[in-house]
C-alpha cells in the first residue's frame, strides 16, 4: 500500500493535502465528541496526532476500542495544529484498523521499560523509542561508511562467512558442520568438515580475504557479519558482531591511522547533521552531553601515542587497576579507558605493541620486538578500532607463523601474496555495534544489533 512517511508529513508538510498514513498506535485519547490518536510508522522518532470524529462510520464499534500497538491505516487531511508541540495533524475521513493488539498481553505498555526487559521481547522492542532510534541511526551509519569509501573510489568486497583460516589465531572460531555429520553420530574428533573435506568455521575476520584483493584493486574494504566464540559477559563484547574492514595497498601505518581518524570523523559527523532528532532523544535520556562529546571528537586531533609511552602513563599514574600493568600484557578494557578519559582526555591511537601479544600476520617492527599495530581507544568503551601494516615480507611472515605454530600449507595464497608483487599494505577493522553504542551512548552492546547473540542467549 502506498501511504505517506510521517517522516515527510512533519518536515515539510504539505497543509491541506489528503494524506494516508500506516503505523501503529502509540495512546489513544479520548475527549468529547472525538479523540486523539497518537500514531507511529517508524519512519521518524516522532508520532503524528490523528483526530478521530466521533461520526466516523466505526468510531464507537473500533477506534473507542484501540489500544497501543494496533496497526491501523488513517486516511484524512493535514491540517495546521492548533496545539502545542507539533506543526500539524490529520482529521481523520477514515480508520481502518488492520490487526489488534490485545491490551492483556501486549508487552509495551506506556511507561519506561527496562532494556533488560526489551531484550527479553526482541521482537517488539524496535517498537520503542529508544531501539527504533538505535535502528535508524544503525542504518544511516551504515550507509555513511558506504559512502564515504565509495566516494575515495574503495571497492566493496564481499568475503566470505565460512572460512577455512583463522585469521586471529584467538581459537575462538565456531565450527561449522554439516546435519549430516551430526545425525551420523558426533561429528569427527579433528573437526574436519565432511563437506568441504577440511575444518571450516564462521569467519572471525574478513581480513586475509580482503588483503587478497587489495593486492589487485588497490584499495577495497569488507563490511558484513564476523563470529567470536568469546566467553565475554561484558557490555562490549557479542558472539556475532558487523565488522568494517578496509584494506589498501601501498599504505603503511600512518596512512592507515589517518584514513580510520578520518572516517571516524566522517561518520560522527554525518549522524549527527543527519539523525537530528534520534540523537537528541539519547542525549536527552540515554546519554547527557553526547553530541557534545562527539563534536570534541569531530574538531580534534587524535592522540597518537606508543603502546610502551600508554603503558609508561598507566604505570605514572598511581592507580591500583584490577589488571596491574607492565611492559608486554594486553591493555584492558580499564587501562583503555583511563587513558582516554582520563589521562588524555581524547581519542587515542595506540601504536607499536609488543609483538608476542598481537596476530602474525602485523608488521614487525624494527626494534623487533613491537610491531606495527594500532588500535582506536574512545570514551566509555576503550577499543573501537583495531589495526595494522600487515607484514608484506615472505621470509619475516613465515618466521612468525611458524612461531605461532601455523600451517604454513594451509596459508599458501596467503604467503604468494607476498611472493609475486607484494606491497607495503595496511587495514583496520571498526567494530561496527562499538561504534553504534559510541554514537548513541547506550550502556550496552545488546542494544546496538538488532538481535544480539551473547553466550546463553540467541532467542530469535
Ligand atoms: O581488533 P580485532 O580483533 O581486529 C581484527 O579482527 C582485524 N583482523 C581487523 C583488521 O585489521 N582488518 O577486531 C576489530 C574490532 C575491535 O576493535 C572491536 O571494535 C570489534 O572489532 N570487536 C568486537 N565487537 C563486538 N564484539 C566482539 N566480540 C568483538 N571483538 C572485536
Ligand atoms: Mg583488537
Amino acid at each position: 500500500m502506498k501511504s505517506d512517511h510521517i517522516k515527510t508529513l512533519v518536515q515539510d508538510p504539505a497543509v491541506g493535502s489528503g494524506v494516508t498514513v500506516a503505523g501503529w498506535l502509540r495512546t489513544r485519547r479520548d475527549s468529547s465528541g472525538f479523540s486523539f490518536l497518537e500514531v507511529n510508522d517508524g519512519s521518524c522518532l516522532a508520532n503524528i496526532q490523528v483526530i478521530a470524529d466521533k461520526n466516523l462510520a466505526n468510531y464507537e464499534s473500533e477506534i473507542k476500542k484501540l489500544t497501543t500497538g494496533c496497526s491501523i491505516v488513517v486516511r484524512g487531511e493535514l491540517k495546521e495544529s492548533p496545539a502545542k508541540g507539533q506543526r500539524v495533524e490529520i482529521l481523520a475521513d477514515s480508520i481502518e484498523v488492520v490487526g489488534w493488539a490485545d491490551p492483556e498481553h501486549y508487552p509495551l505498555q506506556k511507561k519506561r521499560h527496562s532494556f533488560e526487559f526489551l531484550r527479553e521481547i526482541a521482537h517488539l522492542r524496535p517498537r520503542t523509542n529508544a531501539l527504533g532510534g538505535v535502528a535508524r541511526v544503525r542504518s544511516r551509519l551504515s550507509y555513511a561508511i558506504h559512502e564515504f569509501f565509495q566516494r575515495q573510489g574503495f571497492h566493496q568486497i564481499h568475503t566470505p562467512v565460512i572460512t577455512t583460516s583463522d585469521c586471529e589465531g584467538a581459537g575462538e572460531m565456531f565450527q561449522v558442520v554439516t546435519e549430516q555429520e551430526l545425525n551420523e553420530g558426533s561429528p569427527q574428533s579433528d573437526g574436519i568438515n565432511s563437506f568441504f573435506g577440511r575444518r571450516a568455521g564462521l569467519t572471525v575476520s574478513g581480513q586475509l580475504q580482503a588483503e587478497v584483493f587489495a593486492q589487485a584493486l588497490g584499495s577495497v574494504y569488507t563490511f558484513g557479519p564476523t563470529f567470536r566464540a568469546e566467553n565475554s559477559h561484558t557490555s562490549r563484547h557479542l558472539a556475532e558482531f558487523w565488522m568494517l574492514e578496509p584494506e589498501m595497498a601501498f599504505c603503511n601505518l600512518d596512512c592507515n591511522m589517518d584514513l580510520a581518524e578520518e572516517m571516524l570523523k566522517y561518520l560522527l559527523k554525518d549522524v549527527v547533521e543527519h539523525c537530528q532528532e534520534d540523537m537528541a532523544l539519547f542525549d536527552k535520556f540515554i546519554e547527557k552531553g553526547l553530541i557534545d562529546k562527539l563534536r570534541h571528537v569531530i574538531d580534534n586531533d587524535f592522540v597518537r601515542v606508543s603502546y610502551s609511552d600508554a603503558v609508561e602513563e598507566l604505570l605514572k599514574s598511581g592507580r591500583r587497576f584490577e589488571f596491574p600493568v607492565s611492559w608486554g600484557v594486553d591493555l584492558q578494557s580499564e587501562h583503555e579507558r583511563y587513558l582516554t578519559e582520563e589521562a588524555y582526555r581524547l581519542p587515542l591511537i595506540v601504536t607499536d605493541y609488543p609483538a608476542s601479544i598481537k596476530p602474525f600476520y602485523m608488521r614487525v617492527n624494527d626494534d623487533p620486538t613491537t610491531v606495527a599495530a594500532m588500535d582506536i581507544l574512545v570514551a566509555g568503551i576503550g577499543e573501537i578500532v583495531g589495526g595494522s601494516q600487515r607484514e608484506e615480507r615472505h621470509d619475516v611472515l613465515l618466521g612468525r607463523m611458524q612461531e605461532a605454530g601455523i600451517d604454513e600449507e594451509e596459508y599458501q595464497w596467503y604467503l604468494d601474496l607476498r611472493r609475486y608483487g607484494t606491497t607495503p599494505h595496511s587495514g583496520f577493522g571498526l567494530g561496527f555495534e562499538r561504534l553504534v553504542q559510541f554514537v548513541t551512548g547506550m550502556h550496552n552492546i545488546r542494544e546496538t544489533i538488532p538481535f544480539p547473540r551473547t553466550p546463553g542467549f540467541a532467542p530469535c
